[in-house]
């Protein structure tokens, strides 16, 4: 299969910082399709060689393992090429396209890592100058709109030049290893599956949390927020995962409708429940790693005044017969006391305990970060001499260990499906649309709330109300368990 893969922002972070590397990756592991051509756009002027000399210097930032020799760049960079291109020019589309049709190759993904402000004049200018044929897909990576009418306003633009399969919307979290294992782990053995119900689960938890901070992207984040840059799409993407039905196959289609059932299912916010079920914060100054770390009023490019959460917790129950009255609890920060996520199933506890002293229930412990993994926890007996006592023990799954042969990273992954085609993995707009219908009500009440995100300070898990709200069901977060 020939393809050419055109990154439109070629020199921009998300092109060096993720994209070549996990393109690099695939090509070292033989994944990517012989026949293939790497097009760099941007708006200077360079030659193939000048931009192939540009990435090489980019890779130096990137881990010590995953970087490529002067020999494996050498032969990588052969598929590289660079072209000048002004975003607003239909002159230079007809130039692309051109340049396309001299090869005609199967497959053409173009991957717009762009700003979003340019996604919908891109698709758009796509469409005028025909590169939009059946061999063509487009690749939006996130944020897709700042609220529901700009995300259906996006959709509504690429749709005129594209067809829903055609459209592929990047959730980076969907091509995590972990995120592969949670559907195994439900949809390929029948062990859980009695178990996956209201019945057996007394609540879910989903933390994403970060010990970074804004860095250097104070000015994108601060008109984003943790509810936007997080919530909406990563950790609800999750969510689906973890309460959906059985599709019926593997396609893409049939995952998605069972996603997006998951989606309108989520019980909807008022703005008293807002007050009651959501807590924003925003981190000061604080520790991190014995390092003294800045509040994020205090990072380049915020602006002094900023009401911009960097942390949000919130309650939510998916209104099912699975899942009725089952708390999910989502939270999601910057600067928080370690970067780590997971989602933990914590269990209901034994209906009449017969042992003396313990009386923790299971819990499973799905790991995403910093390392991915299983872990069951379960009681066991350990013979103290005095009486059976209980004590937690785990059973750990390694994937790491599991499988000695490489395992891929989310771009790598999510890169390769886009060539081959592969749905599974990307958002469809209904769930995307689903997903701001539903975080919408959160925005409108903060907007009206004087009050503003609660201060934490770096290096801790947030503002103290995350705690009292999950205690108020009589519940904790895992790491106060
Ligand atoms: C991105 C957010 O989507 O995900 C960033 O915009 C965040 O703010 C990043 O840091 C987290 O991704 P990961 O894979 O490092 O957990």
């Amino acid at each position: 299969m020939s393809f050419d893969l055109v990154l439109f922002g070629g020199t921009g972070d998300l092109t060096w910082r993720k994209l070549m590397p996990a393109l690099f990756q695939a090509f070292r592991h033989g994944k990517l399709p012989p026949g293939g051509r790497i097009l760099a756009v941007a708006r200077d002027a360079r030659t193939d060689d000048e931009y192939r000399a540009f990435i090489r210097e980019k890779f130096a930032d990137v881990d010590a393992p995953k970087q490529p020799r002067e020999d494996e760049f050498a032969r990588f960079a052969e598929l590289l090429h660079y072209r000048r291109m002004d975003l607003s020019h239909a002159d230079d589309y007809a130039g692309l396209k051109a340049w396309l049709d001299e090869r005609a190759a199967d497959t053409v993904v173009l991957f717009l890592a762009t700003s979003p402000h340019l996604f919908t004049d891109i698709c758009a200018q796509l469409g005028s100058a025909g590169i939009n044929g059946p061999q063509v897909r487009v690749v939006l990576e996130k944020p897709l709109g700042h609220d529901l009418a700009s995300a259906q306003e996006i959709n509504r633009v690429v749709r005129a030049s594209f067809a829903e399969h055609q459209a592929l919307r990047i959730d980076h979290y969907l091509g995590k290893p972990a995120v592969q294992n949670l559907s195994a782990l439900r949809f390929g053995n029948a062990l859980f599956e009695p178990l996956w119900r209201r019945e057996s689960i007394a609540n879910i938890q989903i933390t994403l949390a970060e010990s970074l901070g804004v860095g250097t992207r104070g000015d994108f984040y601060d008109g984003t927020g943790a509810l936007r840059d997080m919530v909406q799409n990563h950790a609800l993407q999750l969510l689906t995962m973890i309460a959906m039905e059985p599709p019926p196959t593997h396609d893409a289609d049939a995952i998605r409708d069972e996603k997006l059932k998951v989606l309108k299912s989520l019980k909807p916010f008022t703005p008293e429940s807002v007050g009651r079920d959501v807590v924003r914060g925003q981190y000061r100054a604080g520790t991190i790693d014995g390092q003294a770390v800045p509040g994020y009023l205090d990072e380049p490019k915020v602006p002094a005044d900023s009401t911009t959460e960097t942390f949000v917790a919130l309650r939510t129950e998916v209104q099912n017969w699975r899942w009725a009255g089952v708390p999910f609890y989502l939270r999601t920060g910057k600067r928080l006391a370690a970067r780590h996520a997971q989602i933990v199933v914590n269990f209901r506890p034994v209906p009449h305990p017969i042992f003396p002293g313990s009386s923790r229930a299971n819990k499973l412990v799905i790991k995403l970060q910093p390392e991915d993994g299983l872990e069951l926890h379960l009681l066991a007996a350990k013979g103290s001499g005095q009486g059976e006592l209980l004590a937690p023990v785990s059973l750990d799954l390694d994937f790491d260990k599991a499988f000695t042969s490489e395992r891929v990273g989310a771009y790598e992954r999510l890169l390769m499906d886009a060539l081959a085609g592969r749905l599974n993995l990307f958002v469809r707009s209904d769930e995307q649309e689903q997903a701001w219908r539903w975080v919408e009500p959160i925005l409108d009440a903060w907007r009206a709330d004087p009050n503003g995100p609660r201060p934490y300070a770096a290096g801790t898990w947030g503002p103290p109300a995350s705690s009292a709200m999950v205690a108020r069901d009589g519940c904790s977060w895992d790491e106060e368990q």
